[in-house]
């Protein structure tokens, strides 16, 4: 299999989902045992599901919460730390994943798209969203110090706005022009989900490579110049070659 190359003239940006996080048993999203199969999506992860039943909400991310707790980094994560630490200011890495598990191994760079399980908001006010690892198993709703309304996990559920920052920051590294060769590799993620599913695209409009690296065909497989079957704990540790 051709290497993935990661010399002084590249610049690499990584997204990653729920698959990079399975080996460290952290349940995905899709497929057999997947969250979704037992939780439908618009009860728990919309804003209209949260004004529906907000302690139906806090009970699943409570649960989240207590499930990622002490769960540790594998060596997928691992990887792509030593893959920062080569590259420097040329390495960007995109999440999906709020389990925090990324930092939690040491990558710096990283921009949590869809937002943090383990920080809280307010949903009635504009307060800033802060660290929390309470859990609320019974679905009681916490309320705001500040203005007395409904706490909310700072997730970014269906139908809401990513932080416009953070789309920024993926798309001034794509478009970035210092001479780098920009290349792409996705890892554990299905291709479902917009914005995320389309960065695949815009890398290939800047004539970035691109690489997956999935257990299954994702839903854009055929977009990527290069796929690589497999788990991301077992590839991503020897996929590239550091020059
Ligand atoms: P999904 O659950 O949709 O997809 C996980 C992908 O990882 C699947 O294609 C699996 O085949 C693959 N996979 C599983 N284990 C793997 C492993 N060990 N190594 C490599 N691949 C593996 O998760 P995401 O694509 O992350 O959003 O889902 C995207 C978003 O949809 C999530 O961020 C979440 C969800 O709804 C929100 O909650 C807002």
């Amino acid at each position: 299999m051709e290497p993935l190359v990661l010399d002084s003239k590249t610049r690499l940006l990584v997204l990653t989902g729920a698959g990079v996080s399975a080996e460290s048993g952290v349940p995905t999203f899709r497929g057999m045992d997947g969250l979704w199969e037992n939780h439908p999506v618009e009860a728990v992860a919309s804003p209209q599901g949260f004004e529906a039943n907000p302690s139906l909400v806090w009970r699943f991310y409570s649960q989240r919460r207590a499930g990622a707790a002490d769960v540790k980094p594998n060596p997928g994560h691992d990887a792509l730390v030593r893959w920062e630490e080569h590259l420097g200011d040329r390495f960007l890495l995109a999440t999906q994943n709020v389990d925090g598990l990324h930092t939690k191994a040491g990558s710096r760079r990283v921009v949590d798209m869809h937002g943090n399980l383990f920080r809280t908001k307010c949903a009635d006010c504009p307060r800033e969203p802060f660290a929390d690892t309470t859990v609320h198993p019974s679905g009681t709703v916490p309320r705001c110090d500040g203005c007395g309304g409904r706490l909310r996990p700072d997730i970014v559920w269906f139908g809401e706005m990513l932080d416009p920052g953070d789309l920024a920051r993926i798309g001034e590294f794509i478009t970035r022009k210092d001479g780098t060769r920009l290349v792409f590799l996705a890892a554990g993620t299905s291709g479902a989900v917009w914005p995320a599913a389309g960065i695949v695209d815009e890398v290939r409009s800047a004539r970035g490579d691109t690489w997956l690296v999935n257990y299954e065909s994702a839903a854009n497989t055929e977009r990527f110049h290069h796929f690589v079957q497999g788990l991301s704990g077992q590839v991503l540790p020897t996929l590239a070659k550091l020059v």
